[in-house]
């Protein structure tokens, strides 16, 4: 299905050959883009008034956003009329179709896939800097801290970021399925050996563990000042 090449209705995203879409299974259509090329004159009416009041560089990560995800779309065979946000500003996908966003500084991209194959999908992208320290016991649980200890006091708030990143991509696929916030704290991240792969375990909250299942897995990777996460959760 993925193919190396640019949107055919907006020359500026990638679709298919993207960074990202080793993280995903082929069922997922990827695309991204630089969002400070992305004019907001792409939006639908109904997704300017979303972003009306905020700052230009908001609007214009929006746009890029709304961009990669038609882009992705289109190469799914889905046509995409505005795709709106919902109360906690998760996209609102068309009817048969699941999805994720991500926008940091340079970078925008969208997973998109047909609700037949893929039941959810998280994505993150975040810049690969270290996180400050006072920010980590936010981020980080007792087991999560007794894994960083093993690790050179020097590399440790580049992998407190590769955590946050992982998070918010758990955060991001199960939310469209428990409709729930969660904390940093309610989950918690094993990496394999590489820190190619992680498992994500729901801390308590067994309401959401049922509703999720038990194989909560995804891939990542750091590369290039950027670090990238996604996951899927399949159809049994
Ligand atoms: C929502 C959140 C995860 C977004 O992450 P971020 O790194 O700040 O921003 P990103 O650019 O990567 O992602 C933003 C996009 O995520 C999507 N998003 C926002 N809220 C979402 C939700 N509840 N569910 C699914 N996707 C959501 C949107 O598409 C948004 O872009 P848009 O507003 O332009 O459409 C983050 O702001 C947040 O609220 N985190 C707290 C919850 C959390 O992460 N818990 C971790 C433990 S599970």
């Amino acid at each position: 299905m993925q193919s190396t090449s640019k949107c055919r209705f907006c020359n500026l995203v990638t679709v298919g050959s993207t960074r990202i879409q080793s993280l995903f299974p082929p069922q997922v259509v990827t695309a991204e883009v630089d969002p400070t090329v992305v004019e907001e004159k792409i939006l639908h009416p109904a997704e300017e008034a979303l972003v009306s009041s905020a700052v230009p560089k908001r609007r214009r990560e929006f746009a890029a956003g709304r961009a990669c995800a038609r882009a992705a779309l289109a190469e799914l065979g889905k046509a995409a009329g505005p795709i709106l946000s919902g109360v906690r500003n998760e996209p609102r996908w068309p009817e048969g179709v699941i999805g994720s966003i991500t926008h940091t500084n340079g970078y925008c991209a969208a997973a998109v896939a047909s609700e037949d194959a893929i039941r959810s999908v998280g994505l993150d992208v975040e810049r690969s800097d270290s996180m400050p320290r006072e920010l980590w016991s936010y981020i980080c649980t007792n087991e999560e801290f007794e894994w960083l200890s093993g690790w050179p006091q020097d590399d440790i708030g580049s992998l407190v970021k590769l955590i946050f990143c992982v998070k918010e991509c758990v955060y991001k696929c199960q939310y469209p399925i428990t409709h729930e916030f969660l904390d940093f704290l309610d989950v918690e991240i094993a990496f394999n050996n590489k820190q190619e792969g992680f498992v994500a375990k729901i801390v308590d909250k067994t309401h959401i563990k049922k509703q999720l299942g038990s194989s909560l897995e995804g891939r990542c990777f750091v590369d290039d000042g950027f670090v990238h996460s996604g996951m899927v959760l399949v159809r049994k």
